[in-house]
């Protein structure tokens, strides 16, 4: 299914004027490096979801202009125009006609975005791939960003008052009963996804390397009731006095990669990484579709790099139910370009 028609932008990062008709289904961007492949992306990551996947907007607005202006048309007819201007700093997004500030949640589209440094997740550091996954349970559950937000602030507090000398249990406990009733509702969204995501894994991952191999995201958090959170949280209670800060929670949760059950990060290749990354990509697209009853748009940025030619087919052929974007330095086999930079 097509989403989007056309993307025009305007001042945006490289771009003076750029416009690009979108196919039904697979769009293909040819173009050297930093020909502005990404930044294409990168607008209608925006206009999709509101923000952008790796900068801000005073980074996007093309140096010495003005303002910007991005315009996504999509298949029914809807308009979004994002518009930022350099002197005040304000952005704003049309949507047929009706300014706002943000993208309202009801016009987020959902989006499976594959980025070059995707196959670091694998190993790199915690964060990050809480942060991965954090997006990914947004986009999946209504209720996730609300309550990741709802628990970061609880846990800000207890962490505050970790930090003072005369810190008691008792003075932690309203926050401690805020932490256990959010952090256990995300830890329960968190494995169920997770569990979800297994069932599929190693299937996904054949269809793209066509191999008796097998791979897994071992989620590291506990699912507890409120009650044995509460209760976890009062027997780190004198350590997290020492340290200062919070050492049990829903905010030291990992997702470790394991390629026929050994960790990935030290066994796979980095061909198989990107292959376990994408074979990751793919669940997401159908996980999104249920969850969301829409068709996700696929964005796979500098996706063919790495990959020998028959997994670039077999990954173009697995997705050929999505929109999909694709860039590219060079034209793989078998494929056309739709636009050369
Ligand atoms: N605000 C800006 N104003 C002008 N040029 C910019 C701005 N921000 C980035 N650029 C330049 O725009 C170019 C396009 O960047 P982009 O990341 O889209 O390229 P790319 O085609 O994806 O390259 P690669 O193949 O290396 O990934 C780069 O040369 C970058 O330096
Ligand atoms: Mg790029």
């Amino acid at each position: 299914m097509n989403i989007i028609q056309k993307v025009s932008l305007k001042n945006y990062r490289c771009h003076k004027e750029f416009s690009l008709d979108c196919n039904r289904s697979t769009t293909l961007i040819i173009g050297e490096n930093g020909s502005g492949k990404t930044s294409v992306l990168e607008a209608i990551y925006l206009a999709l979801r509101g923000k952008s996947f790796r900068a801000v907007d005073s980074d996007i607005l093309r140096t010495d202009e003005e303002f910007y202006r991005a315009e996504v048309d999509l298949i029914d007819a809807q308009k979004i125009i994002i518009r930022y201007d350099g002197k005040t700093g304000k952005k704003s997004f049309e949507i047929d006609g009706k300014k706002t500030a943000r993208l309202p949640k009801k016009n987020r589209y959902p989006v499976v975005l594959f980025e070059p440094n995707n196959i670091y997740l694998i190993e790199s550091s915690p964060s990050r791939r809480r942060d991965y996954f954090d997006e990914l349970f947004r986009q999946i559950n209504a209720n996730y960003s609300v309550t990741l937000s709802r628990y970061n602030k609880a846990l800000k507090q207890r962490n505050d008052l970790l930090k003072l000398e005369t810190v008691s249990k008792d003075d932690l406990f309203s926050w401690d009963i805020l932490c256990a009733q959010y952090g256990a509702e995300l830890k329960r969204i968190r494995a169920s996804v997770l569990e979800k995501i297994n069932q599929r894994m190693t299937d996904n991952y054949r269809e793209i390397a066509k191999n008796e191999d097998s791979c897994e995201i071992k989620y590291t958090g506990d699912v507890v009731d409120e009650n044995t959170y509460i209760r976890e949280l009062a027997k780190s209670f004198e350590k997290d006095r020492i340290l200062g800060y919070t050492t049990y929670g829903a905010h030291r949760d990992d997702y470790r990669f394991y390629f026929n059950n050994k960790d990935a990060d030290g066994s796979a290749s980095r061909g198989e990484m990107r292959s376990i990354i994408l074979a990751l990509k793919f669940i997401e697209a159908g996980i999104l579709e249920e969850e969301t009853g829409k068709q996700p748009v696929v964005l796979l940025d500098d996706i063919f790099s790495e990959l020998d030619d028959m997994r670039q087919k077999h990954l173009v052929s697995n997705f050929r139910n999505y929109q999909m974007i694709i860039t590219s330095t060079n034209i793989p086999a078998n494929m056309t370009a739709n636009m050369n930079l």
